[in-house]
């Protein structure tokens, strides 16, 4: 009898491994099927499940390098000896000060007031999809020199000063379809937000477009009235961190400041026992980072993004462990990553959406995800991006949704616009650091961030567009 049970329980095992052999298959070979997809998006991790023991080996490795793709200067590097090889600074040793107030997000019973502000705003141009285009040479591109504006231009990212040799991804501009896009003029720019606050909150990606709108609004002319205003806004390098957790600058002439704040999830991060450097962090999925909680009424413009964070390595690397509700998250589906980041997302713009009746001064965008290139492999295993002719694979985007569908499906419906850059960037594969990433890595090819001057300017000038 015993035997018979067991065998039946070894039965029931195998079939069970067999059910999921099959499911597996079946969702790679999908994946597979759809390689434009998977090349932008965050690999695999979206089929991560509740707690697949005899998948963690693979993504150990996944940890490292994504992360020395994220900060991939020697200088950086090396100054995180010692810490987390995956956990950037802000991430890693921080206290986060947690204000009492109830910080689940929550829509307040302002939404009666959707539409009253656009009553008082002069009569709205024609709707333009900006995101539905071509791709055109143009000789007054780029904005600004890559050989300059070292002041605020990260070496990794600045591609002119690397080994790479060809530069004709610098030379286009973006051509929304039936619409025009206002020539972006650093004076203008400054004139038009003058004693006002733009601020991108997001990951590396964002980091990104912060550089660039800084480079585009000074011509990447060094700038020695620029105001380092971080303190303002409590971005301080903490005692031992490699850096702030962002950066805030003022330009006096207009009083305009733009700062960028290091929040990769957009998720509140509350340690789990303050008084262990090696801390975990609850990860409140519905709650939105502290940061913009604090500074949201100072805001004139917010840019948010998340994206590459959302898989098992980084979650394992920055010991985030995901909350909902203020308590350890149990559902098995919110558990898979991918619907863990379309929870976030649609937390955080329900949360802000019901913030702006009270915030009239403040214009809120999402932007979309970046897209990635790696091609033949992914960035541990050999992937590359070596493609150097511009739009080799076409110049156009004729299609009016997003392929973002969980940031524009958040959107819909919300006072939040949506800052589509995905298919439109989709297109620029030879526009990525690529090998010429720091020696520190040799090998491996970075084809998620971009060369700067670059895309993300592209970026900018569609969000100066919609201001
Ligand atoms: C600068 O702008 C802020 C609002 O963003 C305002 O409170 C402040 O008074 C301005 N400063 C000056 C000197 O005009
Ligand atoms: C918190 O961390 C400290 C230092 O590592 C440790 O001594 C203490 O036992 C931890 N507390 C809890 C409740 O785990
Ligand atoms: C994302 O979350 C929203 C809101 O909870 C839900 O309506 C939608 O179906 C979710 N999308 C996916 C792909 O899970
Ligand atoms: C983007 O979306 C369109 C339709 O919405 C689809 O035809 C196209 O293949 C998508 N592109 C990628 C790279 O997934």
């Amino acid at each position: 009898m015993k035997g018979g049970n067991l065998h039946k329980l070894r039965g029931n095992r195998l079939s069970l491994s067999l059910l999921a052999l099959l499911c597996t298959t079946l969702i790679v070979w999908a994946w597979e099927k759809t390689p434009s997809l998977s090349t932008f998006l965050p690999p695999r991790e979206q089929f991560d499940i509740f707690s697949p023991a005899t998948v963690v080996p693979a993504r150990t490795p996944v940890t490292i390098s994504e992360n020395k793709i994220e900060t991939p200067s020697a200088k950086e590097d090396l100054s995180a000896v010692g810490r987390p090889v995956n956990a950037l600074p802000n991430e890693a040793g921080k206290v986060v000060v947690i204000p009492q107030s109830d910080s689940s997000m929550r829509t307040s019973s302002e939404k009666e007031d959707k539409g009253k502000g656009s009553k008082n705003m002069p009569v709205e141009k024609k709707e333009c999809n900006y995101a539905k285009g071509k791709w055109v040479a143009d000789k007054r591109r780029p904005l600004y020199s890559g050989f300059g504006c070292k002041q605020w231009l990260s070496q990794m990212w600045a591609c002119r000063l690397m080994q790479r040799t060809d530069f004709a991804y610098e030379g286009f501009r973006w051509q929304p379809q039936g619409c025009d896009m206002p020539e972006f003029k650093g004076s203008e720019f400054l004139r038009r937000m003058q004693h006002k606050t733009i601020a991108l909150v997001g990951d590396s990606l964002g980091r990104q477009q912060f550089q660039s709108l800084m480079c585009m609004v000074t011509g990447g002319n060094y700038s020695p009235e620029a105001l380092d205003v971080g303190k303002e806004y409590g971005l301080v390098k903490a005692p031992g961190a490699i850096r702030p957790d962002g950066w805030a600058y003022r330009f006096p002439s207009t009083n305009t400041t733009i700062l960028y704040y290091w929040s990769a999830s957009l998720c509140e991060l509350e340690p789990l026992n303050r008084s262990d450097p090696a801390t975990h962090y609850a990860m409140h999925l519905d709650r939105p980072a502290i940061f913009l909680k604090q500074y949201l009424h100072r805001f004139d413009v917010l840019v948010l993004n998340t994206g590459h964070h959302w898989n098992r390595g980084k979650f394992t690397a920055n010991r985030w462990e995901m909350y909902v509700g203020g308590k350890p998250n149990t559902d098995r589906k919110i558990a898979q990553i991918w619907n863990a980041r379309n929870l976030t997302i649609y937390s955080v713009i329900k949360w802000l959406d019901a913030q702006l009746p009270q915030h009239r001064q403040l214009k809120a965008f999402f932007r979309t995800i970046s897209p990635r290139h790696f091609v033949n492999g992914d960035w541990n295993t050999g992937g590359s991006c070596d493609n150097t002719i511009p739009l080799a694979g076409g110049s156009e985007v004729l299609q009016d949704g997003s392929n973002d569908t969980v940031v524009e499906g958040a959107v819909g419906g919300t006072r939040v616009k949506l800052l589509d850059i995905t298919a439109l960037s989709q297109l620029r594969d030879e526009g990525h650091i690529s090998k010429y990433t720091n020696k520190a890595l040799a090998g491996v090819h970075d084809c998620l961030h971009w060369c700067l001057p670059g895309i993300p300017d592209t970026w900018n000038e569609i969000l100066y567009a919609q201001l």
